[in-house]
């Protein structure tokens, strides 16, 4: 028995912001960003919010699936910007579907936060408490970057992308996961720390802050070592994978990835182009353009990795 992707959906806002915008509004060039990052343009959330955007791409999973809400078990929502620190953005897209009779509940994983909610999803799956699992990726970066701050504003955009995972024959394979908890402080935004009668401190509130070069670093370390982990406990070679579905962030990053494991760069396809980095709807968005766009099929082998704030990492390979 095997947990499988039996479906995907996805969901970007409207606005689309080019690099040439953005430059009329922060000190970067069109040049800067695409040559550094790969990025050209992104979608930048107006009315659009985490658990709308979640529950849109939920929608097209589901019915891709051909299923109905009422008969989802599980729901996990992989995010860092949620609507509300509680009720969960999975509360709240259980009770926008009418997925009446789901568990729902978030987890916080950053960028590697969709692989940690496949391993999640697959063993209540494996173990028979559920039947099956929507798992969504979904964020509004847009919220928490300081739009003053060039080294990362440029980087990020929102969106989300959801799988809908079922019992099957054949499905993943294997699932690396990790966290290195004591590097954390190299990609992070502050919540409020304390705030109450007897804290005379202002309360502080900030944005997202990035060690990039530290990031860089363990991304194309970690990444590709997972990556091998993964493959290794699958009993497959780079050969036999047809896809390298990677956390969207640079295309350097996957560049250096490719390198590394001795894999030609068409195995490795992108969209962070026109998304920029939406951390934890990364993965899901490029699985559902790969599906919709006909790229993947069943029986084909791909493998997946992430990696992000924490610092954490994971990777996983399937049969599509
Ligand atoms: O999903 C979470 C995972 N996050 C990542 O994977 C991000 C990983 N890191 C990266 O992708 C890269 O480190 C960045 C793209 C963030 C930065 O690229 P870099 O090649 O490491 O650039 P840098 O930080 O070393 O900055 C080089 C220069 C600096 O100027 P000086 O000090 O050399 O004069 C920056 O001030 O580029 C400047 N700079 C910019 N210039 C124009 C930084 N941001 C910008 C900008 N436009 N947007």
């Amino acid at each position: 028995m095997a947990v499988r992707i039996i479906a995907t959906g996805s969901f970007l806002p409207e606005k689309n912001v080019s690099n040439d915008e953005l430059a009329q509004y922060v000190d970067t060039s069109d040049e800067w960003i695409s040559s550094r990052t790969g990025i050209r343009n992104r979608r930048i959330a107006i009315t659009e919010t985490t658990t709308g955007m979640a529950v849109q791409s939920a929608r097209r999973a589901l019915e891709m699936a051909d299923r109905s809400p009422l008969d989802v078990d599980l729901i996990i929502v992989a995010t860092v910007t949620p609507d509300y620190g509680t009720p969960s953005a999975a509360c709240q897209v259980q009770a926008e579907l009418g997925a009446d009779h789901a568990i729902a509940f978030d987890i916080n994983a950053a960028c590697s936060g969709f692989v940690f909610a496949l391993n999640v999803a697959r063993m209540y799956i494996e173990t028979g408490y559920s039947t099956n699992a929507l798992i969504i990726g979904s964020e509004t970066l847009s919220k928490i970057l300081d739009w003053n701050r060039r080294d990362t504003c440029v980087l990020f955009g929102d969106g989300a992308g959801a799988a809908f995972l079922e019992k099957s024959d054949r499905g993943i394979i294997s699932v690396v996961q990790g966290s290195i908890g004591k590097k954390g402080m190299v990609l992070n935004f502050i919540n409020r720390k304390t705030n109450n009668l007897f804290v005379n401190e202002p309360v502080e509130t900030d944005y997202l802050h990035m060690d990039g070069q530290e990031v860089y670093k363990f991304a194309v370390r970690q990444c590709p070592k997972c990556l091998i982990e993964a493959m290794e406990q699958a009993q497959l070679t780079v050969e036999d994978i047809d896809y390298f579905v990677l956390h969207q962030a640079n295309v350097r990053i996957i560049e250096s990835v490719a390198k590394r494991l001795k894999a030609p760069i068409e195995k490795f396809p992108m969209s962070l182009g026109y998304t920029g980095n939406m951390s934890a709807a990364s993965v899901p968005v490029m699985l559902d353009q790969l599906v919709r766009e006909g790229s993947l099929k069943r029986g084909d082998k791909i493998a997946i990795s992430a990696f992000g704030a924490g610092l954490t990492y994971g990777a996983a390979v399937l049969e599509w």
